[in-house]
């Protein structure tokens, strides 16, 4: 073991991760000694000040456009982002790196099947909604999608299997995002096997430069990509580079976009669109204040009801601005599987650590401006995070039902 790395788990009080070490055969040493020389163990020094909290700055309410201006500009919008999209200006991203821990996944969680009577992937329900807009633009929309260590052969080999659901796969690219260490309650990372970490996917805030790092921002400014859309994986009625949102970016001239929907009600657990010091910025639904919750504007309808759907655009050349900046890394308590000292595997069924994870939703506060556009929910958010109950694949059938997919 390199001197360097020894000296690291001894300042880190990480010993214990060389427990199986010497029994373990060359290729397993270089592996596990891989994985230790990555490791960013700043990352440490997170868990032991993780009660502080970073502290926000002045924040303010973000004015939307409502559904009602959507409505009345529609077709103006409609025609911009149509017109973005045939010159091949707007890139679709999808984040599909996370493990759906709550829905109890093994794999990707593209690969769910949603259907009743019929078979409908979660995968297949996305290249459906994106095929739609191709087949209004007459174009093909270049199709990103990010995956994990975790879940790469998988998610590949079956769109592969499922001719990609109808899509252009000569407009699809793959690439894998970034893994991360996970430690337990009492801050020693924890082991998957005698040589492996447990890693995990660090979180859908590492999407951007895990694109750059495999080559794919040199492709998409090379195919003169000036947008990307970003969404998420798990919402079934997800609208994916819709040309009115698209359209509403351009034309009121902003650097990013943010589809929202109106809280279910004031403290619903999503995060909200505001202001923060002038800036866009993404407030948790547990650091919203009472007051904030229930604050009421002149025309009666509360000031912080915004939610944000994870449907996001941003311009390509933001976004590369902001590349080098420092993102905020959150630790999020989670099931983490693990060896103990004996090799014994477990699975808890309940959180047993912490796993690091960097957010999407910290880049809009990176961004100048963030045009906060209003969706009607039952249309466009039916999330599959639970097995049952809110968010659950019941409430995302009955959904899918009542905007007429066929289940
Ligand atoms: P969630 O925050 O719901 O996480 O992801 P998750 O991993 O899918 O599910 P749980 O929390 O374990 O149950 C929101 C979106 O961000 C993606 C997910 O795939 C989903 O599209 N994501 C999340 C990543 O791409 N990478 C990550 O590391 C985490």
């Amino acid at each position: 073991m390199e001197k360097r790395i020894k000296e690291k788990l001894e300042g880190y009080g990480q010993m214990h991760l060389m427990e199986y070490y010497d029994r373990l055969d060359e290729a397993g040493k270089e592996k596990l000694e891989k994985q230790l020389s990555a490791v960013d163990w700043r990352l440490l020094d997170l868990l032991n000040s993780h009660e502080e909290s970073a502290g926000r700055g002045e924040i303010a309410p973000i004015e939307a456009v409502s559904t009602a201006d959507i409505d009345a500009k529609r077709a103006v919008y409609t025609e911009a982002g149509l017109e973005a999209i045939r010159a091949g200006k707007v890139g679709a991203m999808l984040l599909a790196g996370g493990q759906g821990t709550r829905l109890g996944c093994t794999g990707p969680k593209g690969v769910f099947n949603i259907g009743i009577h019929r078979e409908l992937y979660i995968f297949e329900q996305l290249f459906a909604n994106t095929l739609e807009v191709v087949k209004q633009a007459k174009a093909w929309i270049p199709f990103f999608i990010m995956t994990s260590d975790k879940n790469h052969d998988e998610t590949v080999s079956f769109l592969k299997e499922h001719d990609f659901f109808g899509y252009n796969p000569e407009y699809v690219w793959f690439f894998r995002q970034e893994m991360a260490p996970s430690a337990d309650y009492d801050h020693k990372l924890l082991m998957e096997a005698p040589d492996h970490l447990a890693l995990s996917p660090n979180g859908n805030g590492g999407w951007f430069s895990s694109f750059m790092n495999a080559g794919l921002l040199a492709k998409a400014k090379e195919m003169g990509i000036e947008w990307l859309n970003a969404f998420a994986v798990d919402n079934v009625l997800q609208k994916i580079a819709d040309p009115c949102f698209i359209g509403a970016v351009l034309t009121e001239n902003y650097v990013s976009g943010a589809k929202v929907v109106r809280k279910a009600d004031p403290e619903e657990r999503v995060g909200v669109l505001c202001l923060e010091d002038g800036k866009p910025s993404i407030i948790e639904y547990y650091e919203m204040t009472h007051e904030m919750n229930y604050a009421k504007g002149e025309d009666g309808n509360y000031l912080y009801s915004f939610g944000v759907i994870l449907n996001y655009l941003f311009r390509l050349d933001r976004l590369e601005a902001i590349a080098s900046q420092f993102m905020p890394v959150h630790v999020v308590e989670k099931k983490i599987p693990y060896i103990d000292p004996d090799g014994t595997a477990h699975k808890p069924e309940s959180p047993n650590g912490y796993k690091f994870e960097t957010l999407i939703l910290d880049m809009v506060h990176m961004m100048d401006n963030c045009l906060a556009y209003e969706v009607v929910r039952e249309h466009e958010f039916a999330p599959v995070k639970n097995k049952t109950g809110v968010d659950s694949v019941e409430s995302a059938r009955k959904l899918l039902a009542e905007n007429g997919v066929e289940l």
